[in-house]
């Protein structure tokens, strides 16, 4: 995912609205709460003193707002497309879209956090890995609108979904390679979608996030074994008591910015968890034992995958130490 460059947009000289008398459209234009506001609440807002004038914002733009050619707005409100009837799977819909662009902003938080460890930037990575917990937290509040729909509700629009299913989601995928959970055969679904399967084949070929933290360890001189450090990276990651006795030992002594990072990675274990369990429980309200659009088994399906825990050593560790 490309990141684009923030732009600062600095006030502009003889920009309009920055004159005393205010002409008719733009007192129309103005909120009704800031046009009721009088002395006091100008007071009580704080932040001006008293004579500097008031200025509104800008209404006039050639073509689209500024807003909309850097948020796309208008490009947002057309990819929502129902194939029912139901004004429920509006919600259906919009809840799935808005966690896919969660999760492509988590793919994108852990390559970053993973670049800066590869240079031994820690404090870089740090950030990083916070604002993803932060995203992680948002992701989780994402699924209010679609957790408790009763049976009825759901099947008001399910058959609309056709074979549809969040399993065949390449940046949920992708952050699952990411926290170690690598499937070479996960990459099917993808095989005839060119750019997402050379996305994901890369990523299954790649150092995890957590791999990446090893190698960071290992060159800060901590005994991280060598079949780890050299494992098949296109495998899932198996716990190894080496790796938990570094852990161990991070948190005996308090070393601090690595218990930091210890802590950091345990939040993103036991959110990415509480997603799973989240899924399964709204997933367990909507539709009970039923199979899922995906082909799959359903409920018994992702009980099998809520059951995993990421990152295994930062949970055994916590027994030793
Ligand atoms: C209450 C509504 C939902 C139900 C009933 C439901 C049901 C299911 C089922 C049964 C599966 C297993 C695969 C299959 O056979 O389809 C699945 C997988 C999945 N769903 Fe949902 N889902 C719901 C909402 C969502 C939402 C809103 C998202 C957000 C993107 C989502 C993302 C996923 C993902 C990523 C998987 C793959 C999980 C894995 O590989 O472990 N689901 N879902």
């Amino acid at each position: 995912m490309a990141a684009s460059s923030p732009q600062t947009t600095a006030p502009r000289a003889g920009a309009p609205f920055e004159h005393a008398t205010e002409p008719a459209n733009e007192r129309a234009a103005e909120p009704a709460n800031e046009r009721a506001a009088g002395p006091a609440n100008e007071r009580a807002a704080g932040a001006r003193s008293a004579g500097e004038p008031v200025n509104e914002p800008r209404l006039d733009f050639a073509g689209l707002t500024p807003y909309d050619e850097y948020v796309k707005a208008s490009t947002l409100h057309r990819l929502q497309q129902p194939r029912s009837a139901d004004p429920g799977e509006m919600a259906f819909l919009v809840t799935t879209q808005v966690m896919e662009l969660w999760f492509g902003l988590l793919v994108y938080e852990w390559h970053t956090a993973c670049g800066a460890l590869a240079e031994d930037r820690l404090d870089d990575a740090l950030a990083s890995l916070r604002r993803s917990v932060a995203e992680l937290r948002a992701l989780a509040a994402s699924w209010t609108p679609v957790s408790s729909l009763t049976p009825a509700q759901f099947n008001a629009y399910r058959s609309a979904l056709g074979e549809a299913s969040g399993f065949q989601s390449a940046a949920y995928r992708e952050m699952e390679f990411l926290l170690g959970e690598k499937s070479a055969s996960l990459l099917q679904p993808h095989a005839d979608a060119p750019h997402a399967y050379a996305q994901l084949e890369q990523a299954l070929h790649a150092p995890s996030l957590y791999d990446t933290v090893l190698d960071f360890l290992h060159r800060r001189g901590f005994d991280v074994p060598r079949e780890v450090l050299d494992r098949d990276l296109s495998q899932r990651y198996e716990p190894h008591p080496g790796v938990e006795a570094v852990w161990v030992r991070i948190y005996t002594t308090g070393d601090e910015p690595l218990v930091q990072l210890g802590e950091v990675l345990t939040d993103i274990a036991e959110l990415f968890g509480r997603w799973r369990t989240d899924h399964l429980m709204a997933t367990r309200r909507a539709m009970g034992a039923k199979r899922g659009t995906g082909g799959s088994s359903g409920v018994a399906w992702l009980e099998k995958r809520a059951a995993r825990l990421v990152f295994p050593e930062l949970w055994t560790a916590r027994g030793h130490v």
